[in-house]
């Protein structure tokens, strides 16, 4: 193997080793994805076939009302018969889904037969409170096995879940009460992170104070022990509940177009998204996507590291890994708590095979020190895998070397909360280059064009757009489809438009340079500069505000607000760290600004626009650019 500080620039090629390539699903990427260019909606029926259905479709693909696709029309499915009941026949059943350990150190493992039950119990919980099909039922619950549990049961149900990361904080949490409705609310009395507690149950309470949120029920697993506050005849104790519940429930039979359910993620402008997701065709690509860029085999034991509340977890911790089979790692708390190594001695402790998680947490790890890694075996590790924002060639490269043993494969996947699965991912058998997540998954057609909409030559950057539809893709933002066709299908007719940037070089590889809408990736999470503005003028002394994302070592961005404060208010040190925490108390601690700058006037266009671009490149001391929509 070459060494590594020499070949530390983005045209290094790093090549699979026989052994890898010798146990992949998928050996011959270029005739495979020659085939699934040529044919796509045979390929997409063969792996559809993979799963189980209730009645097989009659259509894969209806795309006679655009941008509005359907797959596999007219076929019954319901997810959590592929993720749960088909194994009970199966050898599987005795099979662990998840290993679990808490950050205090507890330990919790469950196998396939006692998920099973678990969720059958409480999708009983589920309809005794009422929750029929199609009802939206919010879930906001630290990282135990319960919450997929409460994911899985609202499936089994037909009901649609709604889950909002328990990283999120009062106003986060209304806001997406509000928009889906909910009447059932499942959440924690409390959360361990960081060696501190997350009071989940005192933010849903301070949620729904103000008493204008249909919520009628609140379920509430025990985790912590703590005090809590309680409302008679609305909270209940999930223990209590599942005690008297029947552990056998008929999954119900879902079209599959039925929603699964719905995720908020943050957008250009104004409140969250919420992004559409389906049984069946969501089912289809997770499964797929996860067998053949993790290679998933049953003697693995899977680990992505991020949270279920987000994209990532919903698709490759809950469904994906149970329709594969696989053993998935959940831990609850701080990747540095109570030590630097604390992931490496999970990794060594069961015997992760493949861990997947985010380059903010690489370059976190970096910080530390080579020597955390090396404290520990780390050679059950066959493959690694990050996600959610560009990963720079020497955080690829400290993995490769510290953690894979420059042993493992990195399947660097781009893709969205939109996509639902990989969109741009290496294969294990793909050659790879630190920083590029390769190239497109089968049946997938991307390309970078300009703004008039034209495809750009080699290596020139421009937006990445999306030429075909494939199975996983959301279907619609509940309740607002004119807003879906807005925001994705218009900037360039016919393609998809992901908001990203990127460059394709010679050899057709993907190169993903960051966001262009108003969306700040914070350590991965996706915020929008709208959500940190709203937080700020909630205080009394801010009158205006404007939030940008600038480049951070490890979290990638970090976002700097600008604020015009109310006449009789003094910009002081004190004030604007009243600021950061009064952000963090209302929207959740990841969107806390790392800094307040306090301004007179704010670079606005005639129309009354914030130039947030302005703002970012005089911030980087960089060209400002065409300044003539500048207002005087
Ligand atoms: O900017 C891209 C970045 O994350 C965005 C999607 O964020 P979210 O919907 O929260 O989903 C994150 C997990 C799937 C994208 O528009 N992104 C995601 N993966 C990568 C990435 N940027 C570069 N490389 C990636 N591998």
């Amino acid at each position: 193997m070459t060494e590594l500080a020499t070949v530390a620039t983005s045209s290094a090629v790093y090549a699979p080793s026989a052994e890898v390539i010798a146990r992949a699903h998928v050996k011959d990427w270029d005739t495979l994805r020659a085939y699934s260019l040529e044919h796509p909606l045979e390929f997409w029926a063969e792996r559809a076939r993979e799963l189980e259905w209730f009645q097989e479709w009659t259509q894969v693909l209806d795309d006679s009302n655009k941008p509005f696709f359907k797959w596999f029309v007219g076929g019954k499915i319901n997810i959590v018969h592929n993720a749960l009941d088909r194994h009970m026949k199966t050898w599987r059943k005795n099979k662990l889904a998840y290993i679990w350990q808490g950050e205090d150190g507890s330990e919790r493992a469950i196998s396939y037969g006692e998920l099973h039950r678990m969720v059958n119990q409480f999708a009983n919980v589920l309809k005794s409170l009422g929750v029929r099909k199609g009802d939206r039922v919010t879930i906001y619950m630290g990282r135990v096995i319960e919450l997929p549990a409460a994911m899985l049961a609202c499936a089994k149900i037909g009901a649609i879940h709604s889950v909002v990361y328990g990283g999120f904080s009062v106003e986060a949490l209304r806001g997406r009460i509000a928009d889906s409705q909910s009447r059932v609310l499942i959440t924690c009395d409390g959360a361990f992170v960081n060696g501190k507690v997350v009071e989940l149950k005192q933010i849903v309470d301070d949620a729904l104070k103000p008493g204008d949120l249909p919520v009628e029920k609140v379920i509430v697993y025990r985790r912590t022990g703590r005090a809590i506050g309680w409302v008679e005849g609305r909270d209940h104790w999930w223990h209590e509940l599942m005690q008297d519940a029947s552990p056998i429930c008929e999954t119900e039979v879902m079209d599959a177009e039925d929603p699964l359910f719905i995720l908020y993620t943050s957008g250009s402008t104004g409140k969250p998204k919420a992004l559409l997701h389906t049984h069946g065709g969501y089912a289809v690509y997770t499964y797929t996507t996860m067998r053949y860029v993790f290679d998933i085999q049953d003697e693995d034991r899977w680990w992505c590291a991020a949270d279920p509340g987000w994209i990532t977890g919903h698709s490759y911790i809950v469904y994906a890994p149970l329709m594969n089979g696989a053993t998935s790692i959940i831990y609850e708390g701080g990747p540095a708590y109570p030590a630097p190594d604390r992931w490496w001695s999970i990794v060594e402790q069961y015997g992760v095979t493949i861990l997947y998680c985010a380059p903010t947490a690489i370059r976190g790890f970096m910080r530390y020190g080579d020597e955390w890694p090396h404290k520990h075996d780390l050679s059950s590790l066959r493959l690694l895998g990050t996600v959610g924002e560009p990963i720079n060639p020497e955080a690829w490269l400290w993995f490769y070397k510290h953690v894979g043993g420059e042993r493992c494969p990195i399947m660097d996947t781009w893709w969205q909360t939109e996509t639902g699965g990989f969109m741009i991912t290496p294969l294990p058998v793909v050659p790879l280059k630190p920083g590029s997540a390769t190239r497109p998954f089968f049946t997938i057609q991307a390309e970078i064009v300009d703004d008039a909409g034209q495809p750009v030559k080699p290596n020139e950057e421009g937006y990445l757009t999306i030429l075909t539809p494939w199975p996983g893709m959301a279907r619609t933002i509940y309740g607002d489809p004119d807003r879906y066709i807005q925001t994705y299908w218009s900037r360039f007719p016919g393609r998809y438009f992901t908001g990203d940037s990127a460059r394709v070089d010679e050899d057709g590889y993907f190169w993903i340079i960051g966001r262009v809408d108003d969306v700040i990736k914070v350590s991965g999470y996706r915020l929008g500069t709208a959500e940190v503005e709203s937080a700020l003028v909630s205080h009394p002394a801010v009158a205006e505000a404007a939030a940008i994302g600038l480049p951070h070592e490890v979290r990638g961005n970090a976002i700097h607000v600008f604020v015009i404060l109310r006449s009789g208010y003094e910009g002081t040190p004190a004030l604007a760290e009243e600021l950061r925490q009064h952000v963090g108390k209302v929207l959740g601690p990841i969107a806390r600004p790392e800094r307040v700058e306090f301004v007179a006037r704010l670079p606005k266009t005639r129309s009354g626009k914030i130039m947030r671009r302005v703002l970012k490149a005089r911030a980087l001391g960089l060209p400002e650019g065409d300044l003539s929509t500048l207002e005087e």
